[in-house]
């Protein structure tokens, strides 16, 4: 992990702070180091396809979580979903070079947030072979997770196996 890169991604991290317009949600947390980590995503169309116009985060306690998330933010905007969904913990980490060990799971946190928002996105997204009254139902209004702080106290007790933990909104 290149360390000078660390620091300038937490001195300056990129597209912090909860995103008041966005499309979708996702929380993870650590039942290991008691961390969290949400992410929101915006939506738009660009040439007959839905992609990701931007994206932010809120992290605690976790300078690397911080670090890879501000990068992931970054990486995803244009992204369409299916790409999305294939991004990697070790593709969004990718600019700080390979994370210790003990650092793996802070990118895993950042992969789970993005997952747990695509899922979000899913549920709210009519699929094909939806019946017409359900293509035309309005979309749940957008997401209003609110501060990351306030879920910690809210997040249900901690699985004794697993390494992330989904909070649902
Ligand atoms: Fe747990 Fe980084 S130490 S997210």
């Amino acid at each position: 992990m290149d360390p000078q890169l660390l620091s300038d991604a937490i001195a300056n991290p990129r597209n912090l702070g909860e995103m008041t317009d966005a499309d979708a949600v996702g929380t993870v947390g650590s039942p290991e180091c008691g961390d969290m980590v949400r992410m929101w995503l915006k939506f738009t169309e660009k040439d007959g396809r839905k992609v990701i116009d931007r994206a932010s985060f809120q992290s605690f306690g976790c300078q690397t979580a911080i670090a890879v998330a501000s990068m992931a933010t970054e990486m995803l905007k244009g992204r369409s979903v299916e790409e999305a969904r294939s991004l990697s913990a070790t593709e969004m980490s990718q600019p700080l070079g390979p994370l210790p060990p003990m650092k793996i799971h802070c990118g895993q946190m950042v992969e789970g947030a993005l997952k747990a928002a695509l899922e979000a996105e899913a549920r709210q997204t009519p699929q094909d072979g939806a019946t017409p009254a359900a293509a035309m139902a309005p979309l749940s209004p957008p997401p209003s997770a609110g501060h990351l702080a306030e879920s910690l106290g809210e997040a249900a007790p901690a699985p004794k196996s697993g390494k992330l933990r989904i909070v649902f909104e």
